[in-house]
């Protein structure tokens, strides 16, 4: 991988974090008094924004964490999930709010909005920091969205190459070698 240790600057922190904090804003107006409020962080990748964004929140809400792994991404396409960890408490009748860093092919949080629309949430929306528009296999709602990318290899905000540059405190592209 070339420019491993500064990768080129896609988004800048000031950028996200003024995201981040318009995420903040929109969600505690649009949560005031609606009950119960649970982001859900999807592993790793969303824990970066998970922390800004819920220490940024003005309205009462509880964090939670899914993990799930993905097969076939990118080579083969097969689109199916795989379940490792699920959130520890029952989200019926809760405001739900799933976290996420990134939305390739769609085919992770299509499968967690299923999901969780069967635990019956009281609601159930999605906030995405990055977006590649053109790599969508599935249709997937976004309530809030950071940013549409290009279809480049991002690091950094909790995004990795190989585990690598996941903090990174902007999103940075990296060419892989081969
Ligand atoms: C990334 C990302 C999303 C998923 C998006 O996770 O965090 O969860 O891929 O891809 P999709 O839209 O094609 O389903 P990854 O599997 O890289 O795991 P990580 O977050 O632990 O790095």
């Amino acid at each position: 991988m070339t420019n491993n240790l500064m990768p080129e600057v896609l988004i800048s922190e000031d950028e996200i974090l003024h995201r981040v904090d318009q995420f903040a804003e929109q969600i505690s107006t649009e949560y005031k008094d609606k009950g119960e409020l649970v982001l859900v962080g999807v592993l790793k990748g969303a824990f970066i924004l998970l922390a800004d964004l819920s220490r940024r929140l003005t309205v009462p809400h509880r964090v939670e964490f899914i993990a799930v792994s993905s097969y076939g991404r990118s080579s083969t396409s097969t689109g199916a999930v795989r379940m490792l960890m699920d959130v520890r408490e029952d989200i019926k009748d809760k405001n739900v709010v799933i976290v996420e860093d990134i939305i390739d092919t769609g085919h992770t949080l299509h499968y967690l909005i299923s999901l969780f629309e069967n635990r019956a949430p009281a609601s159930l929306r999605t906030c995405v920091l990055v977006r590649k528009a053109s790599r969508a296999e599935v249709d997937v709602e976004v309530d809030y969205l950071g940013f549409d990318i290009p279809d480049v290899w991002v690091v950094g905000y909790g995004l990795d190459f190989a585990e690598r540059s996941r903090t990174l405190p902007y999103i940075g592209v990296v060419t892989p070698d081969n």
